[in-house]
């Protein structure tokens, strides 16, 4: 498996006091062990982040406070944004996955659970180096 993505709900605990949400390693949402957690926050209107791809690394992403859109594009072409816009829903990223951050309200702060420690050399930051990777590894995806 070299590329895949998948939304991914978590249950939220409810009482009157309101919600709770527990995420673990090695569950069903997050299929790894979680070596590293970043987030995204105060984000300037209009920004995009990411415009790049992983070849190994593994990531939940939650946008635990107002809303943003991650645009996904795998190794066959194929393109799909995702709003990310309850804390109870987030999307698995794993692998040769062209990824944008965009659309951040006010108030996003975007979590990430990742699976390696942070390595730059996991990143492929030039889309025509990474189109061109892709070919070479003639890549099959995971739908
Ligand atoms: P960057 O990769 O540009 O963020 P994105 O592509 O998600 O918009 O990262 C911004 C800076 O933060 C860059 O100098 C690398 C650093 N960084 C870390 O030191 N550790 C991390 O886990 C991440 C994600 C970034």
């Amino acid at each position: 498996m070299l590329a895949n993505v998948q939304e991914v709900m978590f249950s939220p605990k409810g009482d009157e006091r309101g919600k709770l949400i527990a995420i673990e390693s090695l569950s069903e949402q997050v299929p790894f062990e979680v070596k590293r957690v970043y987030y995204i926050f105060d984000t300037t209107p209009g920004t995009i982040r990411g415009n790049h791809a992983h070849k190994k690394l593994k990531q939940v992403l939650i946008c635990v406070s107002g809303a943003c859109t991650i645009v996904c594009e795998k190794p066959d072409g194929s393109k799909t944004e995702y709003r990310l816009d309850w804390p109870n829903r987030g999307l698995l990223i794993e692998g040769l996955v062209w990824h944008q951050m965009k659309d951040f309200s006010k108030d996003a702060v975007l979590i990430v659970l990742a699976s390696e420690h942070y390595d730059e050399g996991d990143y492929i930051r030039d889309y025509v180096k990474y189109r061109r990777f892709c070919r070479e590894l003639n890549c099959v995806t995971k739908e």
